[in-house]
């Protein structure tokens, strides 16, 4: 297959190359895309030495499958482009993600909406496809209702800047510099901080980043009504985004078949003895493709509700790998 990848030197862009060589996808050309600030770079792959290419239009020449690891308008600038040179455009970004024309996969959970796609396939949220994955098994033991959920986002969710601003912030307060802080890529300071805004806020108050989990969630599960009130925080954490989830379901569930059901769901690992201090952490579970669930309990204020807390690297599963194994999915 010949691969290009749009944004190959961001935070996504640079997973996506590893997670390639890794899953052993039969690449016989990559095409490293990124800004003209990229262009000329040298980088050493797997795939031996590839120097960067500015995206252009004719950048897609040839190819058969196009990773997209860069922002909104630079996805919705190049897709007819990618279509039209007749690669399939597996895509990172948020522009394609509700369109009726595009699946939004999963492939733990809805791998066969693949098989309609007209050209783009779009890879959903972070926080989105860790959360469904953890809570998916619940909803084949009994439709969920409706979802509770705060996130714990990792910097490295807004880019590779991310982590450099929390790290510079934390040197520059602990080398008494606290004064010179000026945040750039979050709203506030990060290190040593929370900050409870992801993306812009709509008229009732809600981030986009929180109406992505009601909004990706009911396309990927096939659940239309599925109600989601959500609050998405940015933590000083490097890498793994967690949350903490309420599942409301139709019919009252066991707890024990609950546990029973995630310890089988693909993709997702049991991980939840609290009385021994287990349960998933941003440091347990980076680097990795697998989403961590523990914490699993009865919810005290509604009888149909479960409890649990998950966690996963988001840079791989809540990104890269995930649109690998959509690629995947199009080569079977
Ligand atoms: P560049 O490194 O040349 O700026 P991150 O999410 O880590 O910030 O990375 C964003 C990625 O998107 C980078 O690879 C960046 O390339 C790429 N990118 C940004 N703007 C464009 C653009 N106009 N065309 C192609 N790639 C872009």
């Amino acid at each position: 297959m010949k691969v290009g990848i749009i944004g190959a030197t961001g935070a996504v862009g640079q997973e996506m190359v590893k997670i390639l060589a890794e899953r052993s996808f039969p690449v016989d050309e990559l095409r490293l895309l990124a800004s003209s600030r990229s262009a000329g770079k040298v980088v050493s792959t797997p795939f031996g030495d590839i120097t960067v290419q500015e995206t252009t239009s004719d950048s897609f020449e040839g190819l058969d499958i196009v990773l997209g690891a860069a922002d909104n308008d630079t996805a919705k600038r190049f897709a007819p482009d990618i279509v039209k040179a007749g690669a399939v455009f597996v895509d990172n970004s948020s522009a394609f993600r509700m369109d009726s024309e595009v699946p939004l996969i999963v492939p733990e959970i809805n791998a066969k909406d693949a098989s309609w796609h007209k050209g783009i396939i779009a890879n959903p949220n972070c926080s989105t496809i860790i959360t469904l994955v953890a809570i998916n098994a619940i909803n084949k033991l009994s439709k969920i209702e409706t979802l509770y959920a705060s996130t714990y986002q990792a910097t490295s969710g807004a880019g590779a800047a991310g982590p450099l601003e929390m790290y510079e912030q934390s040197r520059q307060i602990l080398e008494g510099r606290k004064d010179e802080i000026e945040p750039k890529v979050f709203q506030h300071q990060i290190a040593y901080n929370l900050i409870p805004q992801i993306g812009g806020f709509d008229e009732v108050g809600y981030s986009s980043e929180e109406m992505k989990l009601q909004n990706e969630g009911r396309k990927i599960m096939h659940l239309p009504d599925l109600k989601v009130s959500c609050t998405c925080v940015r933590v000083p954490v490097e890498r793994s985004h967690a949350i903490s989830a309420i599942v409301i379901t139709e019919d009252k569930l066991d707890l024990d078949d609950v546990r029973k059901a995630i310890a089988e769901a693909p993709g997702a690992k049991l991980y939840d003895d609290p009385a021994a201090s287990v349960y998933p952490m941003p440091l347990v579970t980076s680097d990795q493709d697998i989403v961590f669930v523990g914490r699993i309990r009865e919810d005290l204020a509604n009888e149909k509700g479960i409890n649990l807390w998950c966690c996963g690297d988001q840079v791989r599963k809540g990104a890269a790998t995930n649109a690998v194994q959509i690629a995947e999915l199009l080569i079977k």
